[in-house]
Formats: structure tokens, sequence, C-alpha cells
């Protein structure tokens, strides 16, 4: 078997074709060593050895060797072998130089980002960690069933299959998005095929794929004000031009005769991110029939859906009229746990090759034996065992917060727009209030809540004052803590209390 030298050296070799052989061994040689391939006092290798791993005679070795030898690169004690020298001869030339030069400055590197990639730093918003009380959409991670689906992940990788090993440009596990599309015809009134799915790495990662590969740097892009700033700050990098739309309790407001047409429009039907209305019949109708009228593709961001603690599940915007023009995404950040990196894309028959080629020349994709695990977990009935075991958990820590938001506070406070669903909850606070500035108090004593005129696109005087509670991933125990040292800081802030 041929060393890693070896190796090396031939595919030197063939690039240099200059002179005898034994010149462009000796070549190749100090190359590697003043390169660092071969560190000081390596041994090398024996020239009989060398000499068959390469396919050379010995004496080129021999020769070679002693040049390297002669220029003072190696040293060779005889019986006993050659090494790369300690100091190498490049070393006295630099130092000389250094001498020669001593006020030489070596050239500035420049580390300032680009324009999009500087403004985007400006807009970063992500915390640093997302769990606790009371960070907005964290689910229990802890709640979920890990043994079961390690007990299927680790069965499949012991079957190793080579087309979960290797790149696919498939639009994901074959069994996940058909074990998908059954689940979102049912649950989520999707209209939809196994040839309509593709797997993503979340939501991020469709905002991303159908922002690059169904609209242009400048286009408009209709957005729902407020709205997630993640998916803004996706649409920024992309070069998009964003038209903030007002929502109110029915949902985002359209622009009826818009001057310049919108060529996607994000919106959260189910549940309007943040302010929690969903979006009612007549604008989804109104909606569609822009988008018809405007050639425009509505994007459906359905993230938290699941978990409805009150009445039926609202039904998707993309079920609800055949060949709608809508793109439905979905996520398992919120069902299974944010660092599995996986939601899917629902898209019209004829744009699911375009959309998975070019998700594949982005992103290549991967992670197939977990989808492969994920589908089975879905088949055998623990991923909807496990939601509807979450519904009932979130259901009372969110009733829990909303007593002592009432108890504390008074029902003012809980925002009228909120429909009992989701992972969080948006407690609306008086106008005068700061509530970045409360926002802020609050973390410096460890309590995590968004404010919610930073979910506005401009923090302009139309945005509503706020703060964005998650409730999932805390039990009542430390509810309340964390909720006691938020009150502290209303009070702090002119908020009137009621105890
Ligand atoms: C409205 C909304 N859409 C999408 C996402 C992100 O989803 P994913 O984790 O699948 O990228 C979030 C994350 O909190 C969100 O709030």
């Amino acid at each position: 078997m041929r060393s890693l030298l070896g190796d090396h050296l031939l595919q030197r070799l063939q690039q240099d074709a200059e002179g005898t052989l034994h010149q462009r061994l000796f070549r190749c040689l100090r190359s590697a060593i003043v390169e660092g391939v071969l560190q000081p006092k390596t041994r090398l290798p024996a020239s009989r050895d060398l000499a068959g791993e390469i396919h050379v005679s010995r004496n080129t070795v021999l020769t070679a060797y002693e040049q390297l030898q002669a220029e003072g690169y190696v040293e060779a004690r005889t019986g006993h072998g050659t090494w790369v020298a300690e100091k190498l001869p490049e070393a006295f030339l630099n130092s000389q130089k250094k001498k020669a030069q001593p006020h030489l400055q070596p050239p500035r590197r420049d580390y300032t980002l680009s324009h999009r990639g500087a403004s985007l730093m400006g807009y970063a918003a992500a915390s640093p960690h997302q769990w606790g009380a009371f960070v907005p959409g964290a689910p229990d991670v802890t709640e979920f069933p890990h043994h079961i689906f390690s007990r299927i992940q680790s069965r499949l990788s012991r079957e190793p299959d080579i087309n979960r090993l290797i790149y696919s440009n498939a639009g994901g596990c074959v069994e996940l998005r058909s074990a998908l599309a059954d689940y979102l015809r049912v649950a989520r009134s999707v209209q939809c095929d196994v040839d309509q799915i593709i797997i993503t790495e979340g939501i991020h990662q469709g905002i991303d794929l159908v922002s690059r590969a169904l609209s242009d740097i400048g286009d408009h892009v209709w957005i729902e004000d407020p709205a997630y700033w993640g998916m803004r700050n996706t649409l920024r990098i992309n070069g998009l031009h964003l038209r903030p739309m007002p929502v109110d309790i029915e949902g985002i407001i359209p622009e009826d005769n818009p001057k310049q047409a919108p060529k996607l429009i994000f919106v959260t039907p189910s549940h309007q991110y943040p302010l929690g209305s969903h979006l009612s019949l007549a604008r989804r109708k109104q909606l569609l029939n822009i988008a018809r009228q405007h050639g425009s593709w509505i994007i459906e961001d359905d993230y938290d859906s699941e978990f409805r603690f009150s009445g039926q599940p609202y039904p998707s915007l993309q079920g609800l009229e055949p060949e709608a023009p809508v793109i439905y995404m979905g996520t398992f950040s919120k069902t299974i746990y944010p660092a599995l990196r996986i939601g899917y894309l629902v898209v019209p028959k004829p744009l699911f090759s375009p959309l998975r080629i070019v998700a594949a020349e982005l992103y290549r994709g991967g992670h197939l034996l977990v989808q492969k695990a994920l589908a089975e977990f879905i088949r055998e009935g623990h991923y909807e065992a496990h939601i509807r075991r979450m519904r009932l958990l979130y259901g009372k820590r969110r009733s829990f917060l909303i007593d002592l938001i009432y108890r504390y506070l008074g029902k003012d406070f809980l925002h009228e727009y909120d429909e009992a669903s989701g992972l969080h909850l948006v407690m609306k606070l008086p106008t005068y209030c700061d509530d970045v500035a409360i926002a802020t108090k609050a973390l410096e004593r460890g309590v995590k809540v968004r404010p919610l005129s930073q979910y506005y696109m401009h923090s302009h005087a139309r945005a509503q004052r706020g703060l964005l509670m998650g409730f999932a991933c805390v039990d009542e125990k430390d509810m309340v803590m964390a909720f006691g040292v938020l009150l502290q800081c209303l009070r702090e802030a002119g908020v009137p209390t009621l105890n």
C-alpha cells in the first residue's frame, strides 16, 4: 500500500514535467518540506521503499535525497536514515530579509463584510440560548420520546442502505415525503401527493429556496407587519423589496389594487405571527384573488398550527381551493425539536422538479437516515401521540400563565387577537411603555421575553407595545418565579399592577 507521501509525490510529479526524473523528485520533495507537508524532524522513507512506491529507481531517490542534503533541507546519518532539517534554508533567508527591511509592514487585511452581510448583522436578532422562561416558540424538548426515536435510528444505522448515504436530489427521503403527504391531507386539509413535497432543513431554508427560485433581486414581496424577523432577514439578504402590510383581527390587510404587483406574499394564516389572529375566510379569498390576478405566489407559513387549545384547527389556505397559487411550508421545529432542522414545502406539481433541483444545487441535502427514521416514527403513530400529549401539556401551561396575567395585571393585558393556540402569547402593554427597555431589564435578571415593537418592520409609531411570552418549555414552578421577576420590571417601568 502506498503511503500518503507516496500519493502526494506521484501527484506532484505529474504536474512537474521539466528536467530529469531526479531533479523533478528533488523539487517535489523540497516543496513538500517548504510547504510543511513534511514537518521539521520528520523521517523520510528509506530510499528503497520510496522508490518502490513511486515506481522510480532507487538511484533516482538517492540522488534527490543527496541534493536535498547538500542544500540543507534534510540531514542524514549513515545507517540511521534521513530527516527533514530542524531549520530550513528559507528560515535563514527570511531572517536576513527581515533584517534588511526592518520597517516593512505586511499588507492590511480587510475584514469588513459585504454590504448585504453587514446589513444582515445589523438586523440579527436570534437569542444566544433559546430555552427557559419565557422564550417564545420554544417547545419542551425534554418531553420528546427520544428513546423511541433513537431506537428507530439505531436500527436503521445498523442496516446501512446506500441510498441513504449518498447525495440525493429527490427532494428528500421518499418515505418521509409519503408519510407527510398522508398526514397533511388529514391533519391540515392540504391537497397534496408525495410528488409535491420537498424536505428542507426547516422553514428558514424553505423561505430561502422559494425566494431565490421564484423571485428576482428587487422584486416586491408582501409581508405581514408585524411578522417574524427571521423571515424578513432571509428575504432581505436575497435582495427583495419588502412591502409591510398591516394586520388586524382578520389577519393581513392586503392592498387591493397595488401599483407594483407582489411576486411573493408571505403569510401565517392559521396563527398570525406574532399577534395570534387567524386569517378570515373573506381575507383568504381576497388574497387568492389578488395572487391569481397578479401571478403572485402566496407562501403559507404553517409553523405551529398543530397546537390549538380550543375548537377545531383551521384548515390550511393551500387546501381551500383546487390549484390554489399557494406554496405551503411546515416544520418539525415546534412539534419535535428545533435542532432537528427538518421542515417541508408542498408545491404545485409543475414546480416540484424545478424546486427540488434548485434545492439540490443550493444545499445538496442529506440527513436521509434521520428523515427515514422520522417517517417510521410517524407511520408507527408516535408523532400524533406526541402532539396530542404536548397539546394537553402546553394547554395547561398556557392557562397557568394567563391566570397569572389576569391576577396580577388584568384581562386587558392579554392581546385581544389571542386565539388560544401556538407556543407563545402576547402580553399587551400601555402605549407609553418602552417594551425594548423592559425586555432588556428582564433579560439582565434571567427572564427572556421579546418586545413586540421589534416585530414591526420599522419600529414606527403604529407599532404596538407588548411582550412575547413562550409558555411551552416552562413548568408552572419556574413560571411563577420568572413572572415575579417580570412583574417587578413592569412596576419599575410604571405599569400599574393589581397585586
Ligand atoms: C413564524 C415562524 N416561521 C418559521 C419559523 C422557523 O422555523 P424553522 O425552525 O423550521 O426554520 C419560526 C421560528 O420560530 C417562526 O416563528
